[in-house]
């Protein structure tokens, strides 16, 4: 078992509903935050309720650069890396190809920008994120995990061919990561997993319109959304038990997957 104790998490996103939920998890087990974000008042205020054992730093995960700064401020501040949680992300939902409903001709198509900008954010800054801490994890021999995010819409939600597209690449990537590392005897060192959250109460789902969260609530089981403190709660399980590795977890509250039955 790994200890979270004394152990340096980065977290990407880090001021979002999911991101400051783990850093609370990771503060409160006693463990060192990086939390990195594009806002940077958010982030002040952060760092005002977490107090001394977070740095906080302004970091667009599109940017190579911002990416390695990050990394490096990780080190400069607390000299390993443990826990990388790429967890920016955002959603801009719409039809690949919106029909008009009397001539069922295509009247709209989504932009390349908002498909673009959902790749460069969710994959592109992931990859970034990962690639750069882990090149300092490795040359600083740490040992930890990278933990990704995924989704329930990396099965394919309509109306989200940019999002889903880019958390299924979360739900294959610590696959290859894993594989990779196997080869170079990394992987025992450094592990890599994601979680697949459903419908989590963040702003991301909270700022739904009423309707659609009514319906989204009606498919889930336990009736109710899942906490982001459940999502933290999972990735330091996952964290601390070292036999899990390569793949992806998830935490739904039963959501109805696939057929119904
Ligand atoms: N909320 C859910 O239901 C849910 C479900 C499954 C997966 N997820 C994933 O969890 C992660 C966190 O989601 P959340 O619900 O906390 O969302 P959130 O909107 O509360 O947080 C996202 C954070 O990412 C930051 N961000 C956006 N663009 C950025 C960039 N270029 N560089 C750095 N930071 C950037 C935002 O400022 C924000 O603080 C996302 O990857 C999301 O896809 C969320």
């Amino acid at each position: 078992m790994l200890a979270i104790k004394d152990s340096v998490a980065v977290i990407t996103g880090g001021t979002g509903g999911i991101g400051m939920a783990l850093a609370r998890f990771w503060i409160k087990n006693k463990g060192k935050v990086v939390l990195a974000d594009i806002m940077p008042e958010a982030l002040a205020q952060a760092k005002d309720e977490l107090g001394k054992d977070v740095v906080t730093i302004t970091c667009d995960v599109t940017s190579e650069e911002d990416c390695g700064r990050l990394a490096d401020k990780a080190l400069e501040a607390y000299g390993q890396i443990n826990l990388v949680a790429p967890f920016a992300g955002i959603i801009m939902d719409g039809l690949m190809l919106s029909t008009d409903r009397e001539t069922g001709k295509v009247i709209k198509k989504m932009s390349l920008e908002k498909f673009q900008k959902v790749v460069d954010i969710n994959l592109t800054g992931v990859f970034l994120t990962v690639r750069e801490c882990t090149e300092r994890m490795i040359n600083n021999n740490c040992r930890g995990l990278i933990c990704l995010i995924s989704s329930t819409g990396s099965l394919g939600t309509a109306g989200q061919i940019n999002y889903s597209s880019t958390k299924a690449a979360m739900s294959v990537m610590p696959k290859v990561i894993t594989a990779e590392f196997f080869r170079r005897g990394l992987s025992g060192q450094i592990r890599c997993a994601a979680v697949a959250p459903g419908y989590v109460g963040t702003s991301m789902v909270k700022n739904m319109n009423q309707k659609a969260l009514d319906k989204i609530l009606n498919e889930i089981p336990i009736g109710r959304l899942i906490e982001p403190d459940e999502v933290a709660d999972l990735v330091g399980a996952i964290y601390q038990n070292e036999a899990l590795a390569g793949e992806t977890y998830f935490i739904h509250g039963g959501l109805r997957l696939g057929s119904r039955g």
